[in-house]
């Protein structure tokens, strides 16, 4: 339990206003030794911070990071998204449970060692993986977890050895003939802890162009020729969406959503963490079109390194007159913030991201009126997501039609993929709109992995569609994929092998949107808990007939009635998955048909319940 003085210093350290409650708590939790939010803690903080204790416990319940139970000093968080549900998280649980004899949501009697499930830790390309407090492992295997947990107990951790590149502070771009690289060009050549390396990069001369050339009209009529569409899934164009914006000296604000929880991405880590400088620059660009002075990152909390460097840079950018007042001499005055997240996967949503921000339950919000019009604190907001924002420089620097020399006619430049699965090969490639399924595969992926064959990839994270062997030669593009009746989204591409048993795979997806429905709106609540269940159902070979359908038709009402992006998430997976293998489906409605990856992921789901 934290003392009220503990409290206090904290909080006068944080500010009183509700928009610093998360950091606020994220700090006592840090200080508390064993990662708990004490109820004396939060009685505490709704004193200090002078709110009602029920919106306290509201937003510490709301945000899976925070626990008010005690943990321990050391928090196993085991990743069981997609990625690392295929190649083999289940084993690391069983190693882990092996090694500490606690289950899921159990201490170890000495208080070292709590464990916990998680969704994915947007290190998808060394998977399995887990974060231990904030240290990432990744490419885990049983042996490794033994040594691991030795090196803990010894307070010895080699966090990073033989982990992957994510993990050791490397970047993760695969290196394959035939990429364009232009967000990725200078990923390992720029330091990202170094402005002046930034600089010497042509670092922020788009907005000294800008600024001396162009207004503010003009910098939103290149991004809008540009083509540009946003590059967090919805694939709005990005110009378009600055221009609705209203004119006016009223309050106005640039949101950058880095909230990265779809499973098998993480590319916009990357960029922050490999060239955090450009994603500010890019938000500094979109400040200028539509006349803002203040920007936020929003940043998930699990993404330690990344937040570190956008630190380091925006107080080098402040300290050499590229962010504050007067940028580079000019009337322009603009400064960017960041702020963290909590564990919340709808909070990648725009409006639950604002929410969240407010220092409120990330719950989307009603639209109309969008945050355009009424966003962060009420006033106009443009939120697009980190690649979007590092994409605007090299447009205004390079112009627009150098932007639409690669790519398709209505979806231009290059697209970030990150690849995981089964392949030789994973990690970000930087491949023009349009690329192949195959070549993405074949060419950077490098093949199927051990020789395997290929049995389908979901593109676009756990929301995404599954592409079989008959799409490998579909363009991968916005347009293309939902015309293909798929998504591009947000450009994960998870690929599975013949060994990869459809209802497990499905079984793992829809336990994490049951896991994540944010519980607002009753089609998604609800939905999303009687998909799992049906899944579960299936896995556990206790099909009634009809199920197959039954989890169609409520996949399809949760899309029609949901009240944001979240509830229509289930459609592409349950729909594509079943129309992909559908006899696999109704094999596992036998009640003699044996599956030992079912078995072993519904013993590992719900074993400790
Ligand atoms: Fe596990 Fe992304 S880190 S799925």
């Amino acid at each position: 339990m934290m003392n009220r003085e503990t409290v206090s210093r904290i909080v006068a350290a944080r500010g009183t206003g509700r928009e610093n409650l998360m950091m606020v708590l994220r700090d006592l939790e840090t200080l508390s030794g064993n990662n708990q939010l004490s109820p004396e803690t939060l009685e505490h903080v709704a004193e200090e911070m002078n709110l009602p204790a029920s919106a306290i416990s509201g937003f510490v319940g709301f945000y899976t990071m925070f626990s008010t139970r005690p943990r321990a000093r050391y928090v196993l968080r085991v990743c069981k998204s997609g990625p690392c549900h295929v190649m083999g998280s289940g084993t690391i649980f069983g190693a882990l449970e092996k090694y500490l004899g606690i289950r899921p949501g159990q201490a170890t009697a000495d208080g070292l060692f709590f464990l916990e499930k998680c969704e994915c830790l947007g290190v998808c390309s060394v998977a399995p993986a887990m974060m231990v407090n904030y240290d990432l492992h990744g490419n885990l295997t049983e042996a490794k977890i033994k040594d691991l947990i030795a090196a803990y107990r010894a307070k010895t951790p080699t966090a990073a050895e033989q982990s992957g590149p994510e993990v050791e502070g490397r970047a993760c771009v695969i290196r394959s003939e035939g990429q364009t690289k232009r967000l990725l060009e200078t990923v390992g050549r720029v330091d990202p802890s170094s402005i002046d390396s930034f600089l010497q990069h042509k670092g922020y001369a788009a907005v000294r162009k800008a600024l001396a050339e162009y207004t503010p009209e003009q910098v939103l009529q290149i991004v809008k020729d540009s083509g540009l569409r946003g590059r967090g899934g919805a694939g709005f164009p990005a110009g378009l969406k600055w221009s609705f914006i209203p004119k006016g000296d009223m309050p106005k604000y640039v949101i950058c959503n880095a909230d990265e929880g779809e499973p098998g991405t993480f590319k916009d880590r990357i960029l922050m963490e490999e060239n955090p400088h450009l994603v500010l620059e890019g938000m500094l660009l979109c400040g200028y079109a539509i006349g803002a002075a203040t920007g936020y990152i929003y940043v998930r909390g699990e993404f330690r390194r990344a937040i570190d460097r956008l630190q380091g840079a925006i107080a080098q950018a402040r300290a050499k007159g590229l962010l504050g007042q007067g940028i580079a001499g000019s009337a322009f005055h603009f400064d960017i913030f960041v702020k963290e997240g909590g564990g919340a996967y709808v909070c990648g949503e725009e409006s639950s991201l604002i929410n969240s921000m407010e220092g409120l339950r990330g719950y989307p919000r009603f639209r109309p009126p969008f945050p355009a019009g009424s966003g962060f604190r009420n006033s106009p907001t443009t939120v697009n997501n980190v690649e979007t924002f590092a994409s605007t420089p090299l447009i205004v620097l390079n112009g627009a039609d150098w932007y639409k020399s690669v790519g398709t006619a209505k979806c231009p430049g290059t697209k970030l993929f990150c690849l995981s699965g089964r392949l030789n090969r994973t990690g970000l490639a930087e491949l023009p709109m349009g690329t192949t399924l195959r070549e993405v595969i074949e060419t950077h992926g490098g093949g199927m992995k051990d020789g395997g064959k290929f049995k389908f990839a979901q593109v676009g994270g756990s929301a995404g569609g599954i592409l079989a062997a008959d799409l490998l030669d579909l363009p991968l593009d916005i347009d293309q994929t939902l015309q293909a009746g798929v998504t591009l989204g947000s450009g994960a591409v998870l690929v599975c092998g013949e060994e990869t048993c459809p209802v497990d795979f499905l079984l793992n997806i829809l336990s994490f949107f049951d896991h994540e429905s944010c519980g607002q709106c009753t089609p998604c609540r609800v939905g999303s808990a009687q998909l799992h269940h049906l899944a579960r159902k299936l896995a556990g070979r206790k099909a009634a007939p009809g199920d197959i359908d039954r989890m169609v038709e409520k996949a399809l009402l949760m899309k029609k009635a949901s009240l944001c992006a979240m509830g229509q998430s289930p459609i592409l997976p349950v729909t594509t998955m079943v129309r992909n293998f559908r006899q696999e489906f109704e094999r596992h409605g036998h009640p003699d048909h044996n599956c030992p990856a079912c078995d072993r992921t519904l013993q590992r789901l719900y074993r400790a319940e």
